[in-house]
């Protein structure tokens, strides 16, 4: 794939680079900086991480990449939505500073032969799903900390996995970076926010909404201990696997926000309780916090 040729940078938008020598001359002066990474398809959420990243640095990057090493050869890499243009629009009104949009070829010049590995705790849930998933995401995020330097990063607390994988990295690999989890931001009905969302029918979209559902019936039992959420929740996924379009779960789990290992019976404190699930040909992902 050849390089796009450098774009101006919108009058007061982001300055759009896409290769690291264009980032390198972008970031020459900047001071404390953010840096937000995305697939594009930026919505309501990821302005939500950017905002966070505006009030914690002084430079904010937000880099736009459909990284292809965390797809699976059957899942949606071809068809994952690509909006460049609206997605600088969006970067302009949260007022970022540079977007760093790089080709496969520039993140990947040649086979990516040294990778990152997330271990075990990258092999469960997400992990056991899409094999090899945190992996990709693990490699293309350590190039893109390293390309950018920043002193702070924004991941989105819905992919709470790999918010964790992403933390244990940086602490296994000592990098020089602290990683701020953002709330989830939802619809009103509920639904958290994913660029995936644009792929349900409105058929779809009401069945979707079972996953939240499920969701808070586990959190408002917290009190009652960790089998009473898991039973809460799930009672509200068996309803869903008989809607129409039926929701196909994947798995529910409660676990260690940080290891991502099922909590004993008997866990107090914190938890996080996670669901995936299909709906049509759309795999969606939700998780609330729990306090038990
Ligand atoms: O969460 C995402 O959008 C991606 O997994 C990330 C962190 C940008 C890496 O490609």
């Amino acid at each position: 794939m050849s390089e796009p040729a450098p774009q101006p940078a919108p009058s007061g938008g982001p300055r759009l680079v896409h290769t690291p020598d264009e980032l390198r001359a972008a970031l020459a002066r900047a001071g404390r900086t953010a840096l937000v990474p995305t697939m594009g398809a930026l919505h309501e959420g990821h302005r939500s991480l950017m905002r966070l990243a505006r009030e914690q640095a002084d430079t904010v990057v937000v880099s736009v990449f459909v990284n292809p090493l965390q797809f699976g050869p059957n899942e949606d890499f071809d068809r994952y939505p690509r909006t460049l243009e609206t997605d600088i629009v969006a970067c302009a009104e949260e007022g970022v500073d540079v977007v760093f949009a790089p080709t496969v070829n520039t993140m990947y010049p040649t086979e990516q032969m040294v990778t990152v590995r997330a271990g075990s705790m990258g092999e469960r849930f997400e992990g056991a799903f899409r094999p090899g998933f945190f992996d990709g995401v693990l490699t293309v995020v350590g190039k893109l900390l390293h390309l950018v330097g920043p002193d702070v990063a924004v991941f989105g607390r819905k992919d709470a996995q790999q918010l964790a994988v992403v933390r244990r990295m940086v602490a296994d690999l000592n990098m020089p970076v602290e990683i701020i989890g953002a709330p989830t931001l939802r619809d009103p009905d509920g639904l958290a926010t994913a660029s995936r969302n644009v792929y349900l029918s409105a058929e779809e979209r009401v069945s979707a909404l079972f996953l939240s559902r499920a969701l808070e019936a586990g959190r408002r039992v917290a009190a009652d201990g960790p089998d009473a959420v898991r039973a809460a929740a799930g009672a509200v996924l068996e309803e869903a696997a008989e809607a129409t379009p039926p929701v196909e779960v994947d798995y529910l789990a409660l676990v260690d926000p940080d290891t991502f290992a099922d909590v004993t019976s008997g866990h107090r404190g914190e938890a996080v309780l996670a669901v995936a699930a299909r709906v049509g040909r759309t795999r969606l992902i939700d998780n609330v916090s729990v306090d038990l």
